[in-house]
């Protein structure tokens, strides 16, 4: 049981999706820029000031598009992390870049960085979660800074706090993360060594990250993979003292706890005027090539197209989950906060192409079994 948990938290969660990483920038600035654009509707653009609205942007198709993708080149991409950065690592099939994502009743504005910053003059924006935000974040690091032509006015900030700044000085735009794999406070809160084998959550504590992130113009929050195991140990008083009471709780629960005590922050401390808040939903890791009729006991690894089954779900993602974040987000809604969810589920699920595998920067050397057979699933 142990060291299942550590594999599907540590090593697993490493494998995290290339494919959202790519492709959820896009949509996340489609989502932004549609609220004071018309989004092409069945190709015709809508002059009715309806803003595509009954287009749902989530629900849709991946094509095949070499011609106007990708949006930056890996190896251009200064900011690049070595944790996505496939190519670099030696893999050959490098077809992931050309996937467009196309809704089924409009059409996706395609990204122009210069717009974006324009948008984001003077303004901050911060991602805040685990790796898939993380992964979001270098990704529309790359995309924003691959229209920057002068390399002075813009800079990378890193002092090893759980803080990482993208800054545009031309346009004042600063484009963060911040790193909180469970939002609330936990033992995994160091940015680099957070591997731990036991996981703790203090559910009701939130301040100490979110004091560095509340006063942003745009909120991007997300938390999943490190939820997945059947009960957490839940903290309620602090990790110093010795007082606190510790409780192994269903996790489904204590999710919902995490994110009542995330609403709750918000509907005191963000002004809605000035602050719009996302939600990216949660991503598979595609760990079960059987799923989508690969052979047993395999992964990801060497797959080179995405899934082109319409409406797929596999194991990776937790449908409990995400009735959770509707449930939580809905209520916080009704009390006049909102919190718009980018709905990556359904359009990562397709992409089991999308990871880097082993493709990446291991922090641990590969164990020989590894090396020699990366497609067994280690459990
Ligand atoms: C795009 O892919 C097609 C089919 O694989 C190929 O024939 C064509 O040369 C490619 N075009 C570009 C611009 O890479
Ligand atoms: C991107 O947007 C800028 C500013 O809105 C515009 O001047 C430029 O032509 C656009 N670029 C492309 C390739 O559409
Ligand atoms: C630069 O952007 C920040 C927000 O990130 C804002 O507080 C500040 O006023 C802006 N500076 C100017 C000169 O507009
Ligand atoms: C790192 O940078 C952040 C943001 O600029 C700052 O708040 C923090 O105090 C710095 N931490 C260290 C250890 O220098
Ligand atoms: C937000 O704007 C509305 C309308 O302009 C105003 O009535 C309200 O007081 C503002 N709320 C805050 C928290 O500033
Ligand atoms: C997100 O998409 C999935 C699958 O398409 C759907 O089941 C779920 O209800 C959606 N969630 C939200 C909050 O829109």
């Amino acid at each position: 049981m142990a060291k299942r948990q550590l594999l599907m938290l540590g090593i697993r969660a490493s494998f995290h999706t290339i494919a959202a990483v790519l492709v959820a920038g896009v949509i996340f600035t489609a989502v932004y820029l549609s609220q004071n654009e018309n989004i092409q509707r069945d190709g015709v653009s809508d002059v009715d000031d309806d803003n595509g609205r009954d287009c749902n942007l989530f629900e849709g198709k991946w094509v095949f598009d070499n011609e106007s993708y990708p949006i930056y080149k890996e190896e251009e991409c200064k900011f690049m992390s070595d944790q996505l950065a496939c190519e670099k690592f030696g893999r050959k099939d490098l077809s992931y870049k050309f996937w467009r994502w196309q809704p089924h009743k409009c059409d996706l504005p395609r990204f122009n960085g210069t717009k974006l910053l324009e948008k984001l003059r003077n303004k901050r924006m911060v991602y805040v979660g685990d790796s898939l935000n993380r992964g979001q974040w270098v990704s529309m690091v790359c995309m924003v800074s691959s229209v920057i032509t002068n390399p002075n006015l813009m800079y990378m900030h890193n002092n090893g706090s759980n803080l990482i700044t993208f800054k545009s000085l031309e346009y004042n735009a600063t484009i963060e993360f911040y790193w909180a794999p469970l939002l609330v406070e936990s033992n995994s809160d160091d940015p680099t060594n957070h591997k731990l084998p036991e996981r703790i959550v203090r559910i009701q504590s939130i301040v100490k990250h979110a004091r560095h992130w509340t006063e942003s113009d745009i909120i991007v929050l997300n938390s999943y993979l490190w939820w997945r195991m059947p009960h957490i140990k839940t903290l309620w008083g602090s990790f110093e003292k010795l007082d606190g009471i510790y409780k192994e709780v269903e996790m489904v629960r204590v999710y919902e706890m995490a994110l009542q005590t995330l609403s709750q922050w918000l509907e005191v401390h963000v002004n809605s005027n000035r602050t719009k808040l996302f939600f990216m939903s949660m991503s598979p890791t595609h760990e079960r090539a059987e799923e989508w009729g690969g052979k047993v006991s395999q992964n990801c690894y060497g797959e080179t197209s995405p899934i082109d089954k319409q409406g797929y779900n596999g194991q990776g993602s937790d449908p409990k989950m995400m009735r959770v974040v509707e449930n939580v987000f809905d209520g916080l809604k009704m009390r006049g906060l909102n919190i718009q969810m980018i709905n990556i589920t359904q359009l990562s699920e397709y992409r089991k192409e999308g990871h880097p595998s082993i493709y990446r920067k291991q922090w641990e050397a590969l164990k020989e079994d590894e090396i020699l057979n990366p497609r067994i699933d280690d459990k």
